[in-house]
């Protein structure tokens, strides 16, 4: 384990100026057009279903939400959370024709209101960016707001021996990243989620393993048949 000791400070989860503005283009660009598919794939993997309610923490500019959408239908709702300025704009703007996806403007990394409300609660590519004790609160956040049987979907770094990674994933992760990924990876994630009550997981890995949509079920007496 990496004794570095990491401070909230350093983290670059909170996206905003240039960046924020042209995210989505970045994505595609950085990644020479892998993204589009990528993502499509991965939100694919939640396996949500019509009528599903689903939180998204952290919802960036609205992508994910139009493309969960489409599983999801008319009676389904997605309720956004996000507190980036440029991303909030981009959000309501691509989201404004769908009634069914709110946007609310509320820290995830701070007690949430929802308690047994959601199907699925979605994060993608943000609690790599908090420090421990913060992913801490947005588990329990996570698991407080879904209903008996409902899951946790992470779509975020596998765990891997960063060392042992080829040099340029090293470099991605030490260089380009967020200071804090490197932290997440070397923590074990479902060991994480177990120890704020999640019981049952389901993993789909992209890139080489070192991407992963991780499910995370939470299981109460009264949801035995998950
Ligand atoms: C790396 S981006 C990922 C965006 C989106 N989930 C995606 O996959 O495209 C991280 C997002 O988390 C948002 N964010 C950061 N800290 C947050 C917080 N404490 N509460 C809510 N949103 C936050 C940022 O504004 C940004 O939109």
């Amino acid at each position: 384990m990496n004794e570095k000791v990491y401070r909230q400070e350093d983290s670059k989860v909170e996206v905003t100026g240039f960046e924020a503005r042209y995210y989505d283009t970045l994505m595609n660009l950085i990644t020479l057009g892998w993204y589009p598919k990528f993502i499509d794939k991965a939100i694919a993997d939640i396996g949500l279903k019509p009528g599903e309610k689903v939180l998204d923490f952290g919802a960036g500019t609205g992508r994910n939400a139009l493309l969960m959408k489409k599983y999801i239908g008319e009676s389904g709702k997605i309720t956004a959370l996000e507190i980036g300025p440029e991303m909030k704009a981009q959000f309501l703007k691509n989201t404004a024709p769908y009634a069914n996806i709110e946007l609310v403007d509320r820290r995830i990394d701070e007690p949430l209101p929802y308690e047994n409300e959601y199907d699925v609660v979605f994060i993608s590519f943000v609690l790599h960016g908090f420090v421990q004790e913060k992913r801490d609160i947005i588990i329990q956040n996570a698991y407080r707001a879904l209903k008996p049987g409902g899951r946790f979907a992470i779509l975020d770094y596998n765990n891997f021996d960063v060392d042992k990674a080829p040099w340029y994933i090293r470099v991605a992760i030490r260089k380009v990243e967020c200071p804090l990924a490197e932290d997440f990876i070397q923590r074990d994630t479902k060991k994480m989620l177990k120890d704020h009550g999640f019981e049952r997981f389901e993993e789909f890995f992209y890139f080489n393993n070192y991407l992963r949509l991780l499910k995370a079920y939470k299981i109460t007496s009264s949801s035995n048949h998950v």
